[in-house]
């Protein structure tokens, strides 16, 4: 199994396995809390709201299902910093300072994560002077408090590029030694998904998120199509809950944890422990929904689709399961339904199913799976499918096959059709330098399609190029894995390049894995297809 982990922003690609999560940093993605959505930077926000939710980690059981960062947000600093050009502790807020918080936070077993911004000032006019320009002071300061967890923000950037200031504080961070999570706050601006992967754990795809539904599931809305850019230690970071916080129905709150966890996001609590209520606990306690967010194959869902409102999204999981989600984003009650074969999982039933809020188990043998589904609420499901079918002996087009696995950069990939960006079915005959191919996948960067094989095929041969209908910056490069070994790799392709032949190697491989780059220039225009597929089987 590929992960998209080195697929993005890059135009060759390190092995897979080795290029996640490289200093073993947020293999899963972060859980935790930050204040800034409960106090913003409101007098409650102190030591003893801090230690009361490091207390209640432990208690309330939270600690166990696996929240583990407790963060401070912005106004935790005074205005200015001391003669040596320290930032200084609010002595109001914390009247023992950052590093007893953070020893007492270590002392319950839990990690102490702080906050600064990209620029001179951290964003709140109560704020404090941010990191610009003061990298290496700042980094050593938080690391001789024992910070495990920076999130650095964009406020007040005077106009220095992203890319430089995201840097210079992931050296700094890097040069303390401390292992510290580095979570970039730049609000889904400079396309950070495309190149943060190798300096960060996890960036802000969005604006910041308020506590009522058209906010919440508006980021959802931007944060889905960036699965590609997601995997062990490098996360799209749709924002903070805002589960219990008063502004949202419960059913509401429990399609944003569902959504949450479905996309892989980080986990933060952003709501004030102390006074929530058993419904709230109980939402952010659900351990099927969190082992979803949490599983270590570390692949964001997607959506398969999209019916006026009506949304299908699918995870694949380490262990061959489906998470699914049926979200009803109407204003009425509505059943939404999706099948084996759109969730990658066709032809293997009976599949057993347990449904993550009602904790229901049962077997379905039709491949059909459809709930009624209240407004703004979401189903879920963990599906078990039977074993993968073999591929059938002889020579088979790909495209003939049902996959077990697919991440696509716009819309599903098409069969026997170029990628259409949206939804299944629209593209248009398959086209490379003129030939039309009648058989073949129609893909978008950045992406990966896998197979079963169970070690029954020899190999596959297949025509690789940028479609026809791509224009100006179409780039990618098309990669074939058996299981995790790279057999084939057509380099950067454009738009001017004819087809190229790609044969690969699938001897004794269990897995295929179809991958797509961005060329190295980011996703624009990379309609990428895999034409007239040959797989031999025995
Ligand atoms: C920005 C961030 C928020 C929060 C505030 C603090 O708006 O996006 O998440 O940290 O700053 O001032």
């Amino acid at each position: 199994m590929v992960g998209t982990a080195a697929l993005a922003g890059v135009s060759v690609v390190a092995a897979p396995s080795a290029a996640a999560a490289p200093d073993g940093r947020a293999v899963v993605p972060p859980m935790g809390f930050n204040n800034w959505n409960s106090t913003h930077c409101r007098a409650e926000f102190d030591e003893a709201m801090v230690k009361g939710i490091a207390d209640l980690f432990v208690s309330k059981g939270l600690k166990a299902a696996g929240y583990q960062y407790v963060n401070l947000d912005d106004c935790w600093a005074l205005p200015a910093r001391d003669a040596a050009g320290n930032l200084v502790a609010d002595p109001v807020r914390f009247p023992h300072g950052i590093k007893a918080v953070a020893d007492y936070v270590h002392g319950k077993g839990l990690k102490f994560g702080i906050y600064s911004s990209a620029g001179t000032k951290t964003c709140n006019t109560a704020g404090f002077p941010g990191g610009l320009d003061h990298e290496r002071q700042d980094a050593n300061l938080f690391a001789s408090f024992g910070v495990d967890y920076l999130k650095y923000d964009n406020c007040n950037n005077q106009g220095v590029d992203a890319r430089k200031r995201y840097t210079d504080m992931a050296d700094a961070l890097r040069a303390t030694g401390r292992p510290i999570v580095y979570s970039i706050c730049d609000w889904g601006q400079n396309k950070v998904w495309e190149w943060a992967a190798p300096i960060a754990h996890l960036w802000r795809t969005t604006g910041d998120i308020s506590d009522n539904w058209s906010s919440m599931i508006g980021i959802a809305h931007r944060n889905q199509p960036l699965a590609p850019y997601a995997g062990p230690g490098h996360w799209n970071d749709p924002d903070m809950l805002e589960v219990g916080n008063g502004g949202m129905t419960a059913t509401e709150y429990r399609t944003h944890f569902t959504l949450w966890s479905m996309m892989s996001a980080p986990l933060l609590i952003g709501t004030d422990l102390r006074k929530a209520s058993a419904e709230t606990l109980s939402i952010l306690s659900n351990a099927d929904v969190i082992a979803v967010d949490q599983d270590p194959l570390g692949r964001q869902g997607t959506v398969v689709a999209n019916n006026s409102g009506l949304v299908v999204m699918v995870k694949e999981l380490a262990d061959g399961d489906r998470a699914v989600s049926l979200t009803n984003e109407t204003g009425s009650t509505a059943t939404i339904s999706t099948t084996a074969d759109a969730l990658g999982i066709a032809n293997r039933g009976p599949y057993r199913l347990k449904d993550l809020w009602t904790k229901v188990a049962s077997t379905n043998t039709t491949g059909t799976f459809g709930a009624s589904v209240p407004a703004h609420g979401t189903v879920a499901y963990r599906i078990t499918p039977g074993p993968a079918p073999l591929p059938p002996a002889g020579t088979s087009h790909l495209s003939d096959l049902p996959w077990t696995g697919m991440l696509n950069g716009w819309g599903p990939v098409e069969k026997d059709r170029s990628n259409g960006e949206r939804a299944a079915g629209d593209g248009r005959a398959l086209t490379i330098d003129g030939t039309v191919y009648a058989k073949g996948l129609g893909a978008h960067a950045v992406g990966t399609l896998t197979y079963h094989l169970g070690a029954r095929c020899t190999g596959l041969t297949v025509d690789v190029g940028v479609d026809d209908e791509s224009t100006s910056t179409g780039a990618v490069a098309f990669l074939i894995y058996r299981d995790e070994t790279k057999v084939a790799d057509s380099g950067v392709m454009t738009t001017s390049d004819g087809a190229k032949t790609l044969t690969a190697d699938l001897t004794g491989g269990r897995t295929l894995t179809l991958a797509v780059t961005d060329g190295g220039n980011g996703i624009d225009h990379d309609h990428a297809d895999w034409a007239a597929p040959r797989l031999t089987c025995v």
